[in-house]
């Protein structure tokens, strides 16, 4: 089959001449036209999104083992979502980037792409875009930071944070301690070096298959992240040959592979959105539910942060990856097949483990039933996610009074005042802050606690929301509320001091409120005014779908292949 490029490059007539010629301005020698594949390589470099700022380096090992085999290397830039800078969250735009990474695929001579990402939302966005055109793909992460260490301890990204600032508002740190922790915690190229977002997603590139075995964890900085990335451009040069697109890789039993490492991983609640929304894109049929009967069961090897006292670059030492799913061999598919041509068991069969306290035998859990739970009843027709791995045990089933705060900036305004109507049995409760409500699902549902409760040394409480929580966050934390208060579900007519009764064993969430009352107040409910009037706000919210279906895009929802009808010219 000829290659898609060749109906750029390869034309024999004015537009070939059009497609060759401008490209030669950049000094590219006739023979790289020849009919060699054309590897894209799909960079969401950014200095605006410091956990990506070394791509450009990556890049270039890219190139070079594009090359080595024989093909014609072009990076080009897609649109990067740095977690820490963008607002109103990064959440927003992973759709939309999602596009511009589908268009630029299919719009370019481009046979096989090299998908380089590290930041949360940068790697599902790279993900869904390039499944919905099918093309060969191979992930390269740009690696975890180094580990972060203050005052001679471990400090990992974000969880650090929460911990250190709950400090700051119960007394026990200083400011000036507080700021200078910043260095600390940062201090390499690399994305969050906890098991947040961005290293779960990473994990799941292995989990899945769409990456090269340690892709997840070796650090940013370390020499073989580079030989990494040269070993990925020599190999996508091969899966053009082979034919081997993304679909061959993205199947039912990678996805079911991907949620069974997460919970052994201790892997964030948001890579049930991202598994959903990647899956929609490939056309498999994949539903919250799966995420529980396939994940619950699993034990939480690993131990790292925010539940363990690790981090990746330890993960890395003690043998990544690969080591967990050695551990798993008789409960994964191992005959589903990766990037690298072999099946996810043939790269795992001897896969060393270094340190038993970092990654731990099957028959030596850290925690037994460690994947995520889908709670449903009046409050979540549709399902909420928590972590119990994440959760204090004695919450896990719990009923309390609500604390309702009718948006995030409702719960910034009260939750310091002293007057604040709660203690250690209530449940917060948080409104607005879903896909449509807030728009674009923040992280914040991990709502800090009250001072006056920290001063008496109460940790947690049982929060419920339709947000999102930070990878790096912990606490018993219900999310994803589906549907949320903005579309109208439940959640929008919780009203302080109603009982809600949670419970993980029979996946319960109930608001314990008559019928009839919930009947009323239903009736009486009205959306808040939505005051975005255009631009992709607007497109945003009346076409995102809800939680328990990835948040994608109704529209963008499916694979659309590679082809193009029209001519340029
Ligand atoms: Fe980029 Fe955490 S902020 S990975």
């Amino acid at each position: 089959m000829p290659l898609r490029s060749t109906h750029w490059f390869g034309l024999q007539d004015r537009d070939g001449f059009i497609h060759r010629s401008w490209m030669k301005n950049q000094g590219f020698p006739s023979d790289l036209f020849d009919g060699r594949p054309v590897i894209g390589i799909c960079n969401t470099f950014s200095e605006l999104t410091p956990c990506n700022a070394h791509l450009r380096q990556v890049a270039d090992r890219v190139k070079r083992g594009v090359y080595e085999a024989g093909g014609f290397p072009l990076e080009f830039p897609v649109m990067s979502l740095g977690e820490t800078n963008i607002r109103p969250t990064a959440m927003l735009f992973r759709n939309l980037a999602s596009m511009d990474v589908e268009e630029s695929i299919r719009g370019n001579p481009i046979d096989g792409v090299v998908l380089l990402c590290g930041c949360d939302k940068t790697t599902p966005s790279l993900l869904m875009g390039a499944a919905s055109c099918d093309v060969p793909a191979i992930v390269v992460s740009g690696g975890p930071m180094l580990n972060g260490n203050f005052h001679g301890e471990r400090l990992g990204s974000g969880t650090g944070v929460w911990q250190m600032s709950e400090d700051v508002r119960a007394g026990k740190m200083k400011i000036a301690d507080f700021f200078e922790a910043e260095a600390c915690m940062s201090r390499s190229a690399g994305h969050c070096m906890t098991m947040g977002t961005a290293s779960t997603m990473a994990s799941m590139v292995e989990a899945l298959g769409m990456g090269l075995p340690h892709n997840a964890a070796i650090p940013a900085v370390d020499s073989r992240r580079y030989v990494l990335a040269q070993q990925a451009g020599r190999r996508i040069v091969e899966m053009v040959h082979e034919d081997l697109r993304i679909s061959r890789i993205l199947t039912r039993q990678a996805f079911e592979n991907a949620i069974r490492i997460n919970a052994a991983i201790g892997g964030s609640s948001n890579f049930v959105l991202h598994m959903l929304a990647i899956a929609g894109r490939v056309g498999v049929p994949l539903t919250l539910d799966d995420f529980d009967r396939v994940g619950h069961d699993l034990p939480l090897l690993v131990d790292i942060q925010p539940s363990g006292k690790f981090l990746m670059e330890d993960f890395y030492y003690a043998g990544g990856v690969p080591a967990v799913v050695r551990e798993l061999a008789d409960v994964i598919h191992r005959d589903a097949i990766t990037v690298n041509g072999k099946t996810i068991g043939e790269n795992t069969a001897d896969a060393p483990c270094w340190n038993r306290e970092v990654i731990h035998e099957r028959a030596n859990p850290i925690r037994e039933r460690a994947g995520l739970a889908v709670v449903r009843g009046n409050l979540a027709p549709n399902g909420a996610v928590i972590k119990p791995s994440a959760a204090t045990p004695s919450l896990l089933k719990h009923r309390g009074r609500a604390v309702v705060f009718e948006s995030i900036e409702d719960f910034k305004a009260r939750i310091d005042r002293p007057d604040l109507e709660i203690d250690e049995t209530s449940v917060m409760v948080l409104k607005g802050a879903g896909p449509k409500g807030y728009p674009g699902m923040p992280e914040v549902g991990n709502m800090p606690l009250p001072p006056k409760l920290l001063a008496r040394g109460i940790t947690d409480l049982v929060r419920i929301s339709d947000a999102r929580m930070s990878g790096t966050a912990y606490g018993t934390v219900v999310l994803h509320v589906s549907p949320e208060s903005a579309a109208g579900g439940t959640l929008a007519v919780v009203e302080n001091g109603d009982e809600i009764e949670l419970d993980i064993d029979t996946r319960k969430l109930e608001l314990r409120v008559s019928d009839d009352e919930l009947s009323r107040r239903r009736a009486a409910w009205k959306p808040a005014p939505d005051t975005w009037t255009g631009g992709y706000q607007r497109l945003y919210i009346d076409h995102v779908l809800q939680a328990d279906q990835g948040a994608d895009l109704d529209f963008l929802v499916g694979c659309r292949g590679a082809g193009i009808p029209r001519e340029s010219h």
